[in-house]
C-alpha cells in the first residue's frame, strides 16, 4: 500500500506498508525496549515526530486488529534501519516484545506531520517524560546536526526508567534528569529549571512531550516569556491516516475550539492550541 501524504514542515512524503526484518529487540530496563527493523526508502525519510502504525502479533496465530502508533526513535540510514523505544503497556506491544531478530514486522508510515525547526533556531529546550523521550530523541539529533544547541530535561518516576542519556549526550545534547524519586520532576522544580536556561542560555523553542502537566506548564512558559513551544501527543488512534476520527481532540482555533484529527493535523501541534481536557 503506498499513498502520500504531508511530512515534516507540510512537504508531501510516500507513506508505505512494508514487511519489515527485526534486526534486534531488546529490553532497556523492566517497562521498556528497544526495537529495529530493516526499513524501506520511503520509511527511512520519517522525520522528527512522525510515527509509524504497526501490526503488533497477536497472542497465537495472526496479529492484531488495529495497528499500534509508535514515534520513530531513531533512523540509522547507513544500515537500512528504523529503530523504536516503546513500553510494554498491554496485548499489542506485549505482542511486540515477543519479536525476535530476523522475524517480520508490518510497518505503516511514516505518518503525520513532525516538529517544525526554523532556520533561525539557536537552543532547543526538550522536556520530556516516560516515553515521551522516544519521540524527542530524533529532534535533539535533528537540531544537533543542524549545529542548534540542544537541551534535554528528562523526566521519570525514578532514576532506573530514565532512558538514552548516553544516545542524547553523543548526538550533542545537553543532558539534565530530574525524577519523583527526589522530588526534582514536580512541575514547580521543572519550571524552576526551565525560567534559569531560558534567563542564562536563550532559548527559541520547548518541545515537550509524554506528560500533560509538563504540556500545561510549557504552554504557560511560552505564552509569558514569548517563544516557541510544540507538543507530540499521544492520543488512541485507529487507522492512523485521518479517516476513521477516532482521535479527534479540540484545539483553540483562530475563531475559538476546533475539532482536530491528531494523526493528520499532528501529532506535533503549536503549544499555544492546545486545550486541556
Ligand atoms: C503518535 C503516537 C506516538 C506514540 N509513540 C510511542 C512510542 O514511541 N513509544 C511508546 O511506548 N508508546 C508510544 N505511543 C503509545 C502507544 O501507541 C500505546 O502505548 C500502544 O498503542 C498501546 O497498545 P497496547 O495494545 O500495548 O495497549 P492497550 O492494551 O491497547 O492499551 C493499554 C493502555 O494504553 C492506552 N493506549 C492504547 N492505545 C494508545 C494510544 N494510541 N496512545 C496512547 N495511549 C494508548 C490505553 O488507553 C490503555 O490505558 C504513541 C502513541 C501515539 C498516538
Ligand atoms: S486515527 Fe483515524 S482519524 Fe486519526
Amino acid at each position: 500500500m503506498v499513498d502520500q501524504m504531508f511530512g515534516e514542515n507540510g512537504m508531501a512524503a510516500l507513506i508505505q506498508s512494508a514487511l519489515c526484518e527485526v534486526v534486534f529487540n531488546r529490553p532497556v530496563n523492566d517497562r521498556y525496549r528497544h526495537l529495529a527493523v530493516v526499513a524501506p526508502p520511503a520509511a527511512l525519510a520519517a522525520a522528527p515526530g512522525q510515527f509509524f502504525q504497526l501490526l503488533c502479533p497477536g497472542n497465537g496465530e495472526g496479529s492484531h486488529f488495529l495497528r499500534r502508533p509508535m514515534s520513530v526513535y531513531r533512523v540509522v540510514p547507513d544500515a537500512c534501519r528504523i529503530e523504536f523505544l516503546y513500553k510494554i503497556v498491554g496485548t499489542g506491544t506485549k505482542g511486540l516484545a515477543r519479536l525476535s531478530e530476523g522475524d517480520r514486522l508490518d510497518v505503516f508510515g511514516p505518518l503525520g506531520r513532525g516538529f517544525r525547526l526554523a532556520p533561525s533556531l539557536q537552543h532547543v529546550v526538550l522536556l520530556g517524560r516516560g516515553v515521551g523521550l522516544a519521540t524527542l530523541a530524533p529532534l535533539a539529533e535533528a537540531a544537533a546536526k543542524r549545529g542548534v544547541r540542544v537541551t534535554a530535561l528528562l523526566s521519570a518516576a525514578r532514576r532506573a526508567h530514565v532512558m538514552s542519556v548516553e544516545h542524547l549526550r553523543s548526538v550533542g545534547a545537553h543532558v539534565q534528569v530530574v525524577t519523583d524519586e527526589d522530588g526534582s520532576a514536580d512541575p514547580a522544580s521543572v519550571e524552576e529549571r526551565l525560567r534559569v536556561l531560558v534567563e542564562r542560555d536563550g532559548c527559541d523553542l520547548i518541545a515537550t512531550c509524554g506528560s500533560d502537566r509538563l504540556l500545561q506548564l510549557v504552554r504557560r512558559l511560552v505564552v509569558e516569556l514569548s517563544i516557541e513551544g510544540q507538543v507530540a501527543l499521544e492520543q488512541q488512534m485507529a487507522c492512523g491516516i485521518g479517516m476513521c476520527h477516532c482521535c479527534v481532540r479540540l484545539f483553540q482555533g483562530s475563531e475559538g475550539p476546533e475539532a482536530r484529527r491528531v494523526c493528520h493535523d499532528g501529532p506535533v501541534f503549536d503549544v499555544r492550541e492546545t486545550l486541556s481536557w
